[in-house]
């Protein structure tokens, strides 16, 4: 399972709970902005998730350069915490669900990066982050939403698909495979309403 959550970070609560109730009734979700400090958690998730997983550099490169102006990335953390009526001292830590990587261009947001630790897939935590980067890019003046995926990855489609995603076009050889081969990646768009 994931690190858990060091005693930080700005949250916000999610707009809606997603079928089947994510993590189950008796977590308290909770939305938060990453920084340097939970990179630990984050490439645990991202190593359980991705045979190919992003590295420490490319987690930190982007933690640094969150809200500076410079590519404008933003990283935000899904966290789950046992809501059991317990003295604070005995409560246990959140732990890290996943979390989503997403670049701000001129009118537009591009998903660079979505995951969710395999413990907790088919919860509703991937819906969940795709309703926060939606809260985000609109809220950032973005028109529309962009992404990548590998046409290998059923279960992404399959989400990306059912959230209103469209595919627009494949790139050849995009992506690395673990057998060293290239797969073609999907461009999909979604049209942001303003
Ligand atoms: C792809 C990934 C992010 C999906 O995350 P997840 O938490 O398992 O996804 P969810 O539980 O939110 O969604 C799963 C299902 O519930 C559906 N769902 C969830 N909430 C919903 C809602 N409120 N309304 C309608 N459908 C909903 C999804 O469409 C999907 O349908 P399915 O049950 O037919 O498969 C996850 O599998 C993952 O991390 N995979 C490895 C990394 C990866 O491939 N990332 C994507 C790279 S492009």
């Amino acid at each position: 399972m994931s690190t858990q959550r060091p005693d930080h970070s700005t949250q916000a609560q999610p707009e809606a709970m997603p079928k089947g109730g994510m993590a189950g009734a008796a977590s308290a979700i909770t939305l938060a902005t990453a920084t340097v400090e939970d990179v630990d958690a984050i490439l645990q998730v991202e190593q359980a998730a991705y045979p190919l997983p992003w590295s420490r550099a490319s987690f930190l490169d982007v933690l640094a350069r969150q809200g500076t102006g410079c590519g404008d990335y933003v990283v935000q953390l899904l966290w789950a915490a046992p809501t059991q009526k317990q003295p604070k001292e005995k409560a246990e830590p959140a732990v890290l669900q996943g979390y989503f990587v997403a670049q701000l261009g001129f009118e537009e947001m591009h998903l660079l990066n979505l995951a969710v630790h395999p413990d907790c897939q088919g919860q509703g935590c991937g819906w969940l982050l795709l309703q926060q980067l939606q809260n985000w890019a609109r809220w950032h003046g973005a028109h529309t939403l962009w992404l990548e995926v590998r046409p290998s990855n059923a279960r992404a489609l399959a989400l990306y698909r059912r959230f209103g995603f469209v595919e627009v076009a494949l790139r050849k050889d995009y992506y690395p495979t673990p057998e060293g081969g290239r797969e073609h990646a999907v461009v999909m768009q979604l049209p942001l309403q303003t």
